[in-house]
């Protein structure tokens, strides 16, 4: 297949993708594996994801992995998918460091298992000065869990006199959330066919373009990803605006 990237408009690259990383299990099941086979295959995905989007220049990178809801699997399968995460970071922390890529996480870490909770807290601090690429791995994460904790927040404040009501815009909303700091994507990527959030980013992807593919997760790679950034930058991104406006300002 031939290498996309010429295809890409430079001046166009989005600064955040959020990817909805599904299909594990059914790609295993089609080659009469077990599910935990497909998961151990979309690491590869994702590592070819974070060099694909560091070449490309996006800044921020946040991959769905493990949402609340996903408590209710087998749990050998929760079980396997915490044992991967703790084996992935430590094979993949010099890579990381190396490539300049910042860990961040967003969602409930004091829910996960102690071991997974305690990798994941020294793989933030130590690639914390990095500055190439922003890796946010969202796990026992789901939005509505986030933002009944911005609400609960920001109700805090109100109640003890620290913020009035007037004061509540989209800004400081967004400084509530897990992803404070962090703009939101301009492009949100769910692999596998299910055309659904399943509880992710809903604040933060009020305005993102949406891209639904077939492929499974552990099949997506480099050009899947570059095609998707192409589809972004073909799209019409108007803002409650006519068409006509937008060309005004070409
Ligand atoms: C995505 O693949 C990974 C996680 C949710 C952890 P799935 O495990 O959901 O795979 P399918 O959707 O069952 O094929
Ligand atoms: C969404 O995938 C969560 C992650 C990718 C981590 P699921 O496979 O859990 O979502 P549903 O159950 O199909 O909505
Ligand atoms: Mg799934």
């Amino acid at each position: 297949m031939t290498d996309l990237i010429a295809n890409i408009i430079p001046e166009k690259i989005p600064q955040h993708i959020a990817i909805i990383m599904d299909g594990n299990g059914r790609w295993a099941n089609e080659r009469g594996e077990n599910r935990l086979f497909g998961h151990s295959e979309g690491v590869e995905s994702v590592r070819s994801s974070i060099k694909t989007a560091k070449e490309l220049g996006i800044k921020f990178l946040t991959l769905y992995a493990f949402s609340t809801e996903n408590w209710s699997r087998p749990q050998d399968e929760i079980d396997g998918l915490m044992d991967l995460l703790v084996a992935s970071i430590m094979k993949e922390a010099p890579e990381l460091m190396e490539n300049g890529v910042r860990i961040l996480m967003i969602g409930d870490i004091e829910g996960l298992p102690e071991n997974c909770a305690k990798s994941l807290k020294n793989l933030i601090i130590e690639t914390q000065d990095n500055t190439s690429l922003t890796l946010i791995l969202a796990l026992n994460y789901s939005a509505k869990w986030e933002l009944k904790m911005a609400i609960k927040s920001i109700a805090h404040a109100v109640n003890n006199g620290t913020l009035t009501t007037n004061e509540i815009t989209d800004d400081l909303v967004s400084k509530h959330l897990s992803t404070k700091g962090i703009p939101d994507p301009e492009l949100l990527i769910r692999t596998s066919g299910e055309r659904r959030i399943s509880n992710f980013l809903l604040w933060q992807i009020a305005y993102a373009e949406l891209y639904f593919t077939d492929t499974h997760w552990p099949d997506f790679r480099r050009n899947d990803l570059i095609s998707a950034v192409i589809e972004y930058q073909n799209r019409e991104r108007r803002f409650g605006k006519l068409s006509i406006q937008l060309e005004a300002k070409k």
